[in-house]
């Protein structure tokens, strides 16, 4: 049996990732900060479809979080097989609303960690000459749309990269590119996604199902769903000025301070 590594796993994304690998008869290895529901989230799981569901508190905004899971990743006695780099969350307000720590907070999260602990998972990948990683980006990624935009532009861009550069090593990597997702992250960073248009959600498990497609596929893009695939082809159509002032606006209502 292979081993999945799933951050952020707590909820939203990662927790459908984790229902869906859990199903398919992976192990588990559950990381986030909040450890009571990780077990809660582990225990099920394995009551469910008799997997091993191990925990792995970690905050990823700092260095002993990144530490630790790039430690299990490097355990070459308890192999990953397959990481989802998934933990994220978007700062409430737009550009100089948002202090200077919690940018680079974000940063550390979707940058850095992503940068740490893809290449502690791939390294040992290597080596095995198999394994697969996810790095969950944006459609974000695509338009103006603030630091998270921007840093969702980095993971793309890197796993992206890093892909060509480890092709024929059977590892495989690829960037979730998902448009809006019924999670906690908007309630979380104190959006009020009320302005989002119903036609534009997803469903979790559904953006998960069209990921592992892509990843069986070798594709080192993913972009969930038919209506995101027409937006993001149309939107390298339009000017860039119409571009910039509806992305940067839509769903980014946010609450008193
Ligand atoms: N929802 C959307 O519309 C949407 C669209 C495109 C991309 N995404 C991306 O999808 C990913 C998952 O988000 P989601 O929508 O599923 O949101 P979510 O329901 O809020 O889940 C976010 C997860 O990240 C974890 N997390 C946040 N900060 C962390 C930290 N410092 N260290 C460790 N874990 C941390 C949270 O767990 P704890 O609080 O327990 O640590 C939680 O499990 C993110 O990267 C997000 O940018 C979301």
């Amino acid at each position: 049996m292979t081993t999945a590594l799933i951050t952020g796993a707590t909820s939203g994304l990662g927790a459908a990732f984790a229902r869906r690998l859990a199903r398919d008869g992976h192990h588990l290895v559950l990381v986030a900060r909040d450890k009571d529901r990780l077990w809660e989230q582990a225990t099920r799981l394995h009551d469910l479809h008799g997997v091993e569901a191990s925990v792995l508190k970690a905050d990823l905004a700092t260095e002993d979080g990144i530490s630790a899971v790039e430690d299990r990743l490097a355990d070459r006695e308890h192999p990953v097989d397959l990481l989802i780099n998934n933990a994220g969350f978007g700062n409430k307000g737009t550009y100089l609303d948002v202090p200077m720590q919690d940018e680079l907070t974000m940063l550390k999260v979707h940058c850095e960690a992503v940068l740490r602990l893809t290449s502690a998972g791939a390294a040992s990948m290597r080596e095995r000459g198999r394994g697969g990683v996810v790095n969950v980006a944006s459609v974000a990624a695509f338009v103006p749309r603030g630091t998270y935009g921007a840093s969702k532009a980095w993971v793309v861009q890197f796993t992206q990269g890093a892909a060509k550069d480890l092709a024929g090593s059977g590892v495989r990597l690829m960037a979730l590119c998902p448009g809006f997702v019924r999670t906690e992250f908007h309630e979380r960073a104190g959006m009020d996604a009320g302005s989002v248009p119903r036609w534009m959600w997803l469903d979790a498990d559904a953006v998960v199902a069209a990921a592992m497609k892509d990843l069986v596929r070798g594709r080192n893009l993913s972009i969930p769903d038919a209506r995101y695939k027409t937006l993001m082809g149309a939107a390298r159509l339009l000017p860039r000025e119409l571009l910039s002032k509806a992305s940067s606006t839509t769903g980014r209502r946010f609450g008193p301070r």
